[in-house]
């Protein structure tokens, strides 16, 4: 870890990628912002582009575009590399060419001397996490997936609203993959220390029209109509991200649903899913372990073997 100046370096500046990097700059998240792509062009001028937003916003960040040598004093690397969607896919579908990306970004990153935390983006999330991780060998504590964050973010949102309350007052969240299997765990879900199912219950006339099944199925599907619509998912990623980037760099101890390593929590081990965990500065401090009713637990379980399918289809 550098000592003094923090830094983070982006690896893929396309919609994803200059998103978290505009978000980093906006907060201040970091002193040295390094962006790296294959296409040399894109990354230069992003990282050019946020040097100008500095001209006003009055922070003192250093922003470049780079190369893998780069990484060598990072503190904290995001990989958002991907090949451009095609209209159909799932997230699953993308594994392969995703893999291979992976193949040739993880490496050069290690080669530079890099000690610190991966941050993983991109999709299939859950498995790409658990490939940088053996790519890497960096211990599973230090590589990250975003995994259902994203997800959990936008549950907190639509229930704040339905609620008419802050988000902050909304601790849900979604477990499991990040893509069509993911379970929300309504058990567990508190409105203001409340139960939600509770809190249904109670006002059936207020609430008499929430559908808990057609909110999972809005949340898990509500991606794809974004990017049907602009191309890509934005805005909600970069400050999901960004949000796990200042609990490692700010050493916050922040509980954020992420895709981690388990290793007996869930019954399960040996794969990279969708839990909440704390994070600090060592990355993955540890998972947190609900009690789910079966029913939560039996669907988790269903999500995490999609996930240890495609898994070994990569050999992990
Ligand atoms: N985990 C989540 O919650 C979440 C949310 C949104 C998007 N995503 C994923 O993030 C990824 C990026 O999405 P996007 O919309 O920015 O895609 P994009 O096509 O706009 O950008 C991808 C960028 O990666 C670069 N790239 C490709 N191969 C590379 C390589 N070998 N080395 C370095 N850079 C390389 C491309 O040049 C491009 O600039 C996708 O996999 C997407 O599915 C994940």
């Amino acid at each position: 870890m550098a000592i003094g100046r923090s830094k983070v370096v982006v690896v893929g500046t396309g919609a994803v990628g200059a998103a978290v990097a505009f978000d980093i700059v906006m907060n201040h998240v970091c002193d040295d912002l390094v962006l790296i792509d294959i296409n040399k062009e894109k990354s230069w001028a992003e990282a050019t582009d946020l040097q100008h937003s500095l001209g006003y916003n009055g922070n003192k960040m250093k922003v470049k575009d780079g190369e893998y040598d780069d990484c060598k004093d990072a503190d904290l690397v995001v990989i958002a590399a991907a090949l451009p969607y095609i209209t159909g896919q799932t997230r699953l579908d993308m594994m392969e060419k995703a893999a291979g990306i992976m193949e040739s970004i993880v490496p050069p990153i290690m080669k530079s001397g890099f000690s610190g935390i991966i941050v993983v983006i991109t999709n299939p999330v859950d498995v790409m996490s658990y490939y940088v991780h053996k790519l890497s060998g960096l211990p599973a504590n230090k590589v990250i997936g975003t995994g259902t964050a994203l997800d959990s973010a936008r549950l907190k949102y639509h229930l704040a609203d339905v609620m008419n309350v802050d988000p902050q007052s909304v601790h849900a969240l979604c477990m499991g993959e990040h893509g069509d299997s993911q379970v929300i765990p309504w058990s567990q879900i508190t409105v203001g220390g409340k139960k939600f199912l509770d809190i249904i219950n109670d006002n059936k006339v207020r609430l008499g029209e929430f559908n808990i099944d057609s909110v999972s199925e809005d949340i898990k599907m509500i991606a794809y109509r974004i990017v049907n619509a602009k191309g890509a998912t934005t805005f909600g990623i970069a400050a999901t991200t960004v949000q796990i980037i200042k609990a490692v760099l700010r050493d916050e101890n922040k509980v954020i649903p992420v895709s981690a390593m388990l290793n007996g929590e869930y019954g399960e081990k040996d794969i990279y899913a969708g839990v909440p965990a704390v994070l600090n500065n060592q990355g993955i401090k540890e998972l947190v372990e609900y009690h789910l009713s079966e029913n939560e637990m039996a669907e988790l379980k269903k999500s995490i073997a999609i996930i240890r399918d495609y898994s070994k289809k990569l050999n992990l």
